[in-house]
C-alpha cells in the first residue's frame, strides 16, 4: 500500500481568508490540497476557478489536487495546469471522450484522476485504469460539503483496490465526501490511501490535531 495522504478540501475553508487557510492547513500536516471546482451546471453549486487556484498557489507548499465538477472539462485543463495544479480529476459523465481527456491532462504535465459518483459503475475504469494516476471515489453526491458518508462506498473502494492491485501500478485511491476521524479507519481498511476531508478539518479549531488523528486512524 502507498503512503497515506490527507487532503483537506478548501471548500470548507473560510473563503475570505483562502491564503491563510491554505498555509495553515499545510503547516498542520496536509499532504495535498483538495481544490473543489463546481460550475452550477454539472453540480448545483458554484465555487472557484483557475484564478483562485493561482492566488492560493504561493501559499501552498504541497501539491494542489483539483477536482473538476464541471461540464465541459476540456477547456479548464490548460488553465488549471497553468494555475499550478499538480493533479486534475474529472467525472466521466461530464466528457464525451474520457481517454482523450486523460491524455490532455498528461499533455499539460499533470497527473490524471477519474472521479466516480456513488451510482457510477466500475465499468468506466475498464479500458482506462492503466492510464490513470488516481481513482477518486465519491462517497457523497458531488456538489456540497458536510454531507454524510454513503456506506455502499466501502465495498466499491474494496473492489477498486483489488483492480489496482491486480494491475500492479501505483495508482492512488482517493475517497471524497463525509470522511472524518470516526470512519477513516474503515475507509482505509477498504483500501483507500488518499483521504479528502473538508468539514472534518476546517470545522475544528486545531487543524493539526484532526489531521494527525485522521492519519493515525488511517494507518491503524
Ligand atoms: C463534494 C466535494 C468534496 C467536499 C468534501 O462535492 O467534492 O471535496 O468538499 O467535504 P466534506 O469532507 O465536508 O464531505
Ligand atoms: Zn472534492
Amino acid at each position: 500500500r502507498q503512503d497515506i495522504a490527507i487532503a483537506p478540501s478548501l471548500l470548507a475553508a473560510d473563503f475570505a481568508r483562502l491564503g491563510e487557510e491554505t498555509a495553515a492547513v499545510c503547516a498542520a500536516g496536509a499532504d495535498l490540497l483538495h481544490f473543489d471546482v463546481m460550475d452550477n451546471h454539472y453540480v448545483p453549486n458554484l465555487t472557484v476557478g483557475p484564478d483562485v487556484c493561482a492566488a492560493v498557489k504561493p501559499h501552498c507548499p504541497v501539491p494542489i489536487d483539483v477536482h473538476l465538477m464541471t461540464r465541459p472539462v476540456e477547456g479548464l485543463v490548460a488553465a488549471f495546469a497553468k494555475a499550478g495544479a499538480e493533479w486534475i480529476s474529472f467525472h466521466p459523465e461530464a466528457v464525451d471522450h474520457v481517454h482523450r481527456v486523460i491524455g490532455l491532462i498528461h499533455e499539460h504535465g499533470c497527473k490524471a484522476g477519474l472521479a466516480l459518483n456513488p451510482a457510477t459503475p466500475l465499468a468506466v475504469l475498464d479500458h482506462v485504469l492503466d492510464d490513470l494516476d488516481m481513482v477518486l471515489v465519491m462517497s457523497v453526491n458531488p456538489g456540497f460539503g458536510g454531507q454524510s458518508f454513503i456506506p455502499a462506498s466501502l465495498p466499491k473502494i474494496a473492489a477498486i483496490r483489488d483492480r489496482i492491485d491486480t494491475l500492479g501500478k501505483p495508482i492512488r485511491l482517493q475517497v471524497d465526501g463525509g470522511v472524518k476521524p470516526g470512519n477513516v479507519a474503515a475507509v482505509a481498511a477498504a483500501g483507500a490511501d488518499t483521504f479528502v476531508a473538508g468539514s472534518a478539518i476546517f470545522g475544528q479549531p486545531d487543524y493539526a490535531a484532526v489531521i494527525a488523528d485522521m492519519r493515525a486512524r488511517a494507518v491503524q
